[in-house]
């Protein structure tokens, strides 16, 4: 089977795939024993998305349990700022952490190469690309310029990211220089994990739910544009799903403003609106992941207004945001079967 008829792939390229191929953002993760159970042996989150034999076993699991249409690279938006010397750490309970960048430090940045540093997730990708199953697509995947930057500047995570919008209105040029910089390393990474095996790559916003209407413009969709042009210039068959998360209207011009050929959807963007932007393209989304810690009812009825509404055309079935810990990996079993025609 040629790489091309991956399903994945194929709804990338516009088409509709009925049933619609499937895969879970955060589907390796700790509602699954046997995530936790590797996780507890490879040392500390980082340990584990630097050891290729680790994260192979962590992304394979996911695969195994449940035949997912794709496997997404184990590793974390965070490798970034860490191969920018940002030391990056992740305090058990309390999320990443990294000193907050100053406005002096942002030029330093730009000369840093960042491929040496991550060798081993690239690494990652060959022998992934190697063990999965021909069918399955394999996905790699970055952080959008502002959602990293956002850890960047505050060292840590926020409930609004407040300390970085400050800083955007305060320092309005370095903020930019620094999104022209991770926009640019992170196309060199994301062309690198192409050329390891990767199908196609996403690119996480999960704060671009934050901008006012300008900054959006300026600070989620031109860095992206920017990491879309500089792949596809050097790879022009690569395929690009774009995730902002809470992006609501600003959606209707996401896709043409950032040249990703599919979008994704959380889980408050109307079915109709979702419908209307698939009229233009392949959507991935959108389930509320609190749905799946639900269960019954509430699972089955979300999975079915979903493929009502956007089960005829180019859709890969997902979830709003990523899968939480508190999910039952049984209500992720029947979430598969539900959306592959077995039970509906
Ligand atoms: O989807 C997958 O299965 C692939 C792996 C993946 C992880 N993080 C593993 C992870 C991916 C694609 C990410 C992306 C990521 N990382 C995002 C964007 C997507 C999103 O969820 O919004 C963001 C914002 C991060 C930054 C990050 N990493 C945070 C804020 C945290 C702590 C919060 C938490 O969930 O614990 C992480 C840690 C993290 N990344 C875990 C996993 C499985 C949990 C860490 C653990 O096992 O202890």
């Amino acid at each position: 089977m040629a790489s091309g008829t991956r399903k994945i792939v194929e709804v990338l390229n516009g088409k509709a795939v009925s049933p619609p191929p499937i895969w879970l953002m955060r589907q390796a993760g700790r509602y699954l024993p046997e995530y936790r159970e590797t996780r507890a042996k490879a040392g500390s989150f980082l340990d584990l998305c630097y050891s290729p034999e680790h994260a192979v076993e962590v992304t394979l699991q996911p695969i195994r349990r449940y035949g997912f249409d794709a496997a997404i690279l184990f590793s974390d938006i965070l490798v970034i700022p860490d191969a920018l010397k940002r030391q990056v750490r992740f305090d058990e309970g309390h999320g990443p952490r990294m000193q907050p960048l100053s406005v002096d430090e942002i030029p330093a940045l730009a000369p840093m190469p960042v491929l040496g540093h991550l060798e081993p997730v690239l690494e990652t990708v060959r022998r992934l690309r190697a063990e999965l199953p021909h069918e399955t697509t394999l996905l790699g995947f970055c952080g959008a310029p502002w959602t990293v930057a956002t850890y960047m500047i505050a060292g840590q995570g926020t409930p609004d990211q407040a300390p970085t919008r400050l800083f955007a209105y305060k320092e309005p040029r370095a903020f930019s220089q620094l999104l022209d910089i991770l926009a640019e390393k992170s196309a060199d990474y994301l062309v690198a994990q192409i050329d390891a095996g990767a199908d196609a790559v996403q690119i996480f916003d999960s704060w671009a739910g934050v901008l006012g209407e300008k900054e959006f413009a300026d600070y989620a969709v031109k860095p992206v544009r920017r990491i879309v042009d500089l792949v596809k210039a050097r790879r022009p068959q690569a395929k690009i799903i774009a995730f902002a998360k809470g992006a609501g209207l600003f959606l209707k011009d996401y896709r043409q403003g950032t040249g990703a050929d599919a979008i994704g959807l959380d889980w408050t963007v109307p079915l109709s609106l979702a419908a209307e932007l698939q009229k233009d393209g392949p959507v991935q989304g959108n389930l509320d992941p609190q749905r799946v810690v639900a269960g019954g009812n509430a699972l089955r009825d979300g999975i079915d207004a979903i493929l009502d509404a956007l089960g005829n055309g180019p859709l890969i079935f997902n979830l709003g945001h990523g899968i939480t810990p508190q999910a039952d990996p049984v209500n992720v079993a029947a979430l598969v079967e539900r959306v592959r025609g077995g039970a509906r």
